[in-house]
């Protein structure tokens, strides 16, 4: 690009597609209602790296709870193929022809992590997956029992500097710029989806998240939003802090337990729900529900390490993430009662007893089977 006259065209295009993105969102789409199906569809995605190690655990384990039958309903599993690094790179896109139709066809989604290239113009599948579902609220539970944290982010999920992430402008060789969009519309579904969560759950407060002192235009939209959702649910307290302070709060023993729904935009979700996860034992060990009006993509908090698979200890993947995905993904599709039975289970392993990436540490078939066996 050659300065800014056409940097200033370039901003002009994004500006007019963020606009019809907007009016979009003022409409509403029809829920799905899980109620309602004889038959669910869970659509699988093996993904890159680790992913094929972790999902062929978690095929296991979803085979083995609803081969005993839930009740009236059926679920059935289908592998979803063309989504790898290689196919996508082939393609040239993030998601290949065909791949949305086949997750379209699906009520809900169990995803492995899938890798996007660092630089380059290949957008993240995860992102595109998000937007073309419009799945715009990123909801990960967080559990400390004995250190009494019980916390559940509400990360949005749609836009901040996510949307149009891969579309920044280079205005000459030495500067560029990318964009971060909040809209009235999109941050009032997730502050909505964060206040409801925590009045149908007994919760007291939430958190909202920003950086509102210095951006003060997106994160000053999102908390006046916020704010104005709040006053809606006078019976629950909201507490606001800046997003540095907060990350210093989450390691702070004495302050941190007071937290319970935290609602944060896009990047802040991001980085503080793997700071959280790491609190909880590792980003090996959290689940992470991506839900929309009509669909619900569901995976572990983590990527696909690539370090574990260049030592060759692909094998020692904890397959816990992706597995605490699936309790998500039960209890979403209202089948409470195998969620409880895998969510028992898994509690019931201690640290040591888990693969971690580590070649002392037992190995994901090992471990599934141990996981089978107390089913
Ligand atoms: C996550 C991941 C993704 C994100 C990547 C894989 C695009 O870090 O789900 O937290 O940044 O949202
Ligand atoms: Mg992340």
């Amino acid at each position: 690009m050659n300065g800014t006259a056409e940097a200033a065209r370039a901003f002009e295009v994004l500006l007019k597609e963020q606009l019809l993105r907007q009016e979009e969102l003022e409409r509403t789409a029809e829920p799905a209602d899980h109620s309602k199906k004889r038959t669910v569809t869970v659509g699988l995605i093996d993904g890159d790296g680790i992913g094929p190690v972790i999902m062929g655990s978690a095929r296991t384990v979803l085979g083995k709870l609803l081969e005993d039958g839930s009740g009236d309903r059926k679920t059935v599993l289908r592998q979803i193929e063309g989504l790898t690094l290689r196919e996508r790179l082939n393609a040239g896109r993030a998601l290949p022809e065909g791949v949305l139709a086949q997750v379209r066809e699906c009520d809900v989604i169990l995803k492995g992590p899938t890798e996007t290239p660092h630089g380059g113009t290949l957008e993240s599948a995860n992102v595109a997956l998000r937007r073309e579902l419009d799945l715009y609220a990123n909801v990960r539970p967080v559990r400390v029992p004995e250190k009494n944290i019980d916390w559940v982010f509400f990360r949005e999920n749609s836009e901040g500097e996510y949307v149009l992430g891969s579309r920044g402008i280079m205005v000459n060789d030495g500067m560029a710029v990318d964009f971060k969009i909040t809209t009235r519309a999109g941050t009032r579904r997730i502050a909505e989806a964060a206040f409801g969560y925590a009045a149908r759950n007994g919760r007291r407060s939430v958190t909202a998240v920003t950086k509102a002192n210095i951006m003060k235009k997106t994160d000053g939209l999102f908390s006046e939003v916020v704010r104005e959702v709040a006053a809606e649910y006078p019976g629950i307290e909201l507490k606001e802090r800046y997003v540095d302070i907060m990350s210093a709060e989450l390691i702070n023993e004495d302050a941190r337990s007071c937290h319970e729904v935290i609602l944060l935009p896009n990047l802040y979700g991001d980085i503080l729900t793997d700071e959280a996860a790491q609190i909880q034992g590792g980003v090996g060990t959290a689940g992470s529900a991506n839900l929309g009006t009509r669909y619900a993509m569901f995976e572990a908090i983590h990527g696909t390490a690539p370090r574990l698979v260049a030592e060759g200890l692909a094998e020692k993947a904890s397959p816990v993430s992706i597995l605490r995905a699936a309790v998500l993904m039960l209890r979403h599709i209202l089948m409470p009662v195998p969620a409880a039975r895998l969510e028992t289970a898994l509690d019931s392993f201690g640290p040591g007893e888990m693969p971690d990436g580590t070649l002392s540490s037992p190995d994901c078939a090992s471990f599934t089977e141990a996981l089978l066996r107390r089913l």
